[in-house]
């Protein structure tokens, strides 16, 4: 009897609580279920035609094949061998599945609005230029290109072209480091004085693939580089990296796997990355910024999150985190090709400017100079270089 004294009058009798913004889930529920168009439902279906369907690839095809507003006309790989697969599994009845050879047929097609490029990195400035020479809009995976002159000249297409090209830095999509920006940006934590990134892949990719990937600076470390520069809204001056190999097979192709960056920023802050191409236990992405009024972090999520067992005397135990990427940013990858689908559509502009991409390749460039000559490197811009972040 202790706590009636507390009792209250029914909730029926109360306002009724309404959903918080954190459920980014629920309104698009609440839409469906009023039958309440979001502005999208409206839209028109964009003829899509997608190049490469590997490990990024796939994920956006998913995406692409059950989503109202596009009509898919090809699908482009060079691995010929899946192509009846791939048909198969796709339910790709009347799609045509063509190697890139053929890839002139997607150029010449006017039905075809845009192009999805998720071939390995070295092939994406000539599926660029050639699909914004025909006037395509170009969603492109990170990075657009492993140089930074490769990368200017796709943006000088697009340009020419006057269609856009979209980089898909997919991590900036996703709902909670979205919260993490929105908080920084309102001040929440004052100004940020340390802010730490762990980015540690799973798993281990092949071989072949980090062949041909660019190194760890320019297809791992993109998105590190791309996280720190948005959110603090501001580029280093200065970084200085040491990176190693612990993995025999990756010191034969001269690249690494193991890097600790520090950056420095003109405002004071500093940044810093560690990254491992092999966690052995799931896909480690962390994000912590602190600053004089406290600490935001996000930290890993789990696929199972409320479960915990306490089984003999193990202490207590919880599910692990996500396996890889393609899991632990399903949400980022769906919302990023909404937002090219709008920038397609000419209803947005595109969130990743392409100086804030020349910019990233800059400083990736610049890290792996000083990983390898053991050096700090400056970083000097021009006045016109920069985007200018809010
Ligand atoms: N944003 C992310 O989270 C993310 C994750 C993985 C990969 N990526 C990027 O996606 C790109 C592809 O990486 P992946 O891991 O999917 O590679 P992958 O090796 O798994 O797949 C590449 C596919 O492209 C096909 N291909 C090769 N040459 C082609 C061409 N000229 N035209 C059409 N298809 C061609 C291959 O047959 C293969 O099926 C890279 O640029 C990589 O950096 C991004």
């Amino acid at each position: 009897m202790a706590t009636i004294k507390f009792k209250e009058a029914s909730p029926y009798t109360k306002p009724k609580p309404v959903p918080t913004p954190e459920d980014y889930l629920y309104s698009k529920y609440e839409n469906d279920c009023a039958l309440k168009s979001d502005g999208k439902r409206r839209d028109p279906v964009l003829g899509v035609a997608i190049f490469g369907l590997g490990r990024a690839g796939t994920i956006h095809l998913s995406n692409l094949v059950n989503n109202p507003r596009v009509k898919l006309l090809y699908v482009v790989d060079d691995t010929e061998s899946k192509w009846k697969d791939l048909k198969e599994y796709w339910r790709l009845d009347d799609i045509p599945v063509i190697g890139s050879k053929q890839a002139d047929r997607v150029y010449n097609d006017p039905k075809v609005d845009a192009v999805v490029v998720c071939s390995p990195t070295y092939t994406h400035e000539g599926i660029v230029t050639r699909a914004l020479g025909a006037k395509k809009a170009v969603f492109c995976e990170k990075p657009i290109a492993e140089q930074p002159a490769s990368t200017a000249k796709c943006y000088e297409a697009a340009r020419r072209a006057s269609r856009p090209l979209f980089c898909a830095f997919n991590r900036r999509f996703d709902p909670s480091y979205r919260d993490v920006y929105e908080r920084l940006r309102r001040g929440e934590i004052g100004q940020a004085h340390i802010m730490r990134l762990t980015a540690r892949d799973s798993p281990l990719p092949t071989i072949d693939y980090l062949r041909t990937s660019g190194g760890i600076f320019h297809d791992c470390m993109v998105h590190d580089i791309d996280l720190l520069t948005w959110m603090l809204g501001e580029y280093p001056i200065r970084v200085s990296v040491h990176a190693s190999a612990m993995i025999p097979e990756i010191k034969a192709i001269d690249d690494f796997d193991t890097v600790a960056a520090v950056f420095h920023f003109p405002s004071g802050t500093v940044g810093m990355v560690d990254l491992s191409r092999n966690s052995c236990y799931g896909y480690d992405q962390r994000i912590e910024v602190f600053g004089p009024k406290g600490l935001i972090d996000a930290t890993n999520e789990q696929p199972i999150h409320c479960v915990t067992a306490q089984l003999g005397q193990q202490g207590q135990r919880k599910p692990p985190i996500w396996y890889s990427f393609a899991s632990r940013f399903r949400n980022a990858y769906a919302r990023e090709m909404e937002h090219f689908l709008d920038v397609a559509l000419g209803k947005a502009q595109p969130l990743v400017q392409e100086k804030e991409i020349m910019a990233v390749s800059k400083i990736a460039d610049a890290c792996e100079k000083s990983a390898r000559t053991g050096q700090s490197q400056e970083l000097k811009w021009a006045a016109d270089e920069l985007p200018n972040h809010r």
